[in-house]
Parts: C-alpha cells; structure tokens; sequence
C-alpha cells in the first residue's frame, strides 16, 4: 500500500505566510496500470491577508476551519489542464474567490465530464493581485500541457506541479518501484516524468528559454505536488531535475 505525508489535510508552515497541505492518495492511469500518487497542495497569504491557494486537494471541514482562520480565500489556482478536480468544490464553499485557469483546462475538463467554471486565465506574468509577492510564467515546449510556474519571492519558493515529480520508494508499493526508476521520478533524483518529457521532442529551444527565466529566480526551495519537496538548495535541486533540456 502507498504511504501517505501524513497527517494529511492540516497546514504545515513552510515559512513566513506559506504553507503546504499534505492531501490523500489519488490513482492516476498510466498504460493499464493504476499508479498511486501522493498530493500536495500550497497556500499562500498575500500581504492583504487573502490567501492564494494553488492546486488545492480535497476540502474536508477540518481544513477549512483551519484555512478560515488564516484569511479570506481570495485565488484558487490550476497550475495545469490535470490539476484542477477540487476546485469546483473550493469554489463552492468560497463563492466569491477567483478561480484561475490554466493553460487548456477547460477543454480538459469537458472531456473529462467535469463540471467546472473559472473566472480569469493565468497569463505568461503575474496578475497585479499577487505580483508584488508572486512570480509566474507558463512553461513552453510541451505538447501534451502548459504549466504555470509559480515563485513565492519572500520565502524563495518555486512550485512546480507535474514538470518535476519525486515519488519516495519508502512510499511506493515494491511493485512499482522499476516504473518509478524508469519514469525518472525516483527521490532523490526525480525529474520531469520520462513521458511528459518526450513530448518536449523539437522544442528544447522553448523549455530553455523558460528555464532561463525560472533560474534568475534562484529558488531555494523547491515543492512539488508529488513525492518528496526540497527545502533547500532549490536552485540545484531545478538544474538536476531539468538537466535534460539544460546546454
Ligand atoms: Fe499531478
């Protein structure tokens, strides 16, 4: 059985006005077999006390007791088209927050059956809400998906959804183990999914230009949503991890 970051569904403090929040094991389908991934979910308190919450996981009463006493829930963020399953029901305990698109998730979602509406599309910079705290660009070259990469400036934090993945073996069914390895996304060394990075083929010249921006950035740490974060060395962490499409 996998194991959970737990306890799961509680703040845990990153650093000044930012927090992860460990969430439960979703299967996601890959070829016939049904792998299970760990979630995480990050939330941000702006200087205006709203909270930015990106790639949020399953809402349950404790979690929002506890998202309540942190501030208003102002931004709930889809980094990219596969990380948005929750935020229609964000969007129903928090009406009046801005729920942001990213890159084709939309037509993801209707091709999904997923009922889902957002308010405003992330765009290749900051939205003035959060620019004075946040960075963020959409990294190009894919031609599966779009993600919005984003940079919490005060704390040094880049968050990265599935361009970067770190599944810990100690977590994973045995079974698995081979396919994390050969997916190169094994903790320590987990890097873009080895299928996701395939679908870079041709347009290395684009992700390095991205990359470029991500590293004058000079993250120190580096969260992910699946596996094992980095709290330090971040900057080194994202030269390993994207080592591949790095000169
Ligand atoms: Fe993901």
């Amino acid at each position: 059985m996998p194991k959970l970051y737990e306890p799961i569904n509680v703040l845990k403090p990153v650093a000044d006005r930012i927090w992860i929040v460990d969430g439960p094991i979703i299967r996601m389908a890959l070829a016939w077999l049904k792998i299970p991934f760990p979630t995480r979910m990050v939330i941000i308190q702006l200087q205006s006390g709203g909270l930015f919450i990106w790639s949020p996981v399953a809402l349950d009463e404790n979690l929002k007791t506890a998202i309540d006493m942190l501030g208003p829930v102002e931004h709930l963020v889809s980094p990219n088209k596969i990380h948005y399953a929750s935020i229609p029901a964000w969007k129903k305990a928090y009406p009046q927050a801005t729920a942001w698109a990213s890159p084709g998730v939309r037509e993801r979602a209707a091709t999904q059956h997923i009922s889902i509406s957002f308010d405003r599309d992330l765009a290749d910079g900051p939205d003035p809400a959060w620019a004075t705290e946040i960075d963020q660009l959409i990294l190009r070259g894919n031609r599966f998906m779009q993600e919005v990469i984003f940079f919490h400036r005060p704390s040094q934090t880049l968050i990265v959804a599935d361009m970067i993945e770190n599944f810990e073996p100690a977590k994973t069914p045995k079974t698995l183990h081979w396919l994390l390895r050969f997916g190169r996304v094994c903790d320590p060394d987990g890097q873009t999914p080895l299928d996701l990075r395939l679908l870079f083929f041709g347009n290395h010249s684009q992700v390095r230009a991205c990359l470029t921006r991500i590293l004058s950035w000079k993250p120190e740490r580096l969260i992910l949503a699946h596996g094992r974060w980095y709290d330090k060395d971040g900057t080194a962490e994202l030269r390993r991890a994207m080592r591949w499409a790095l000169p």
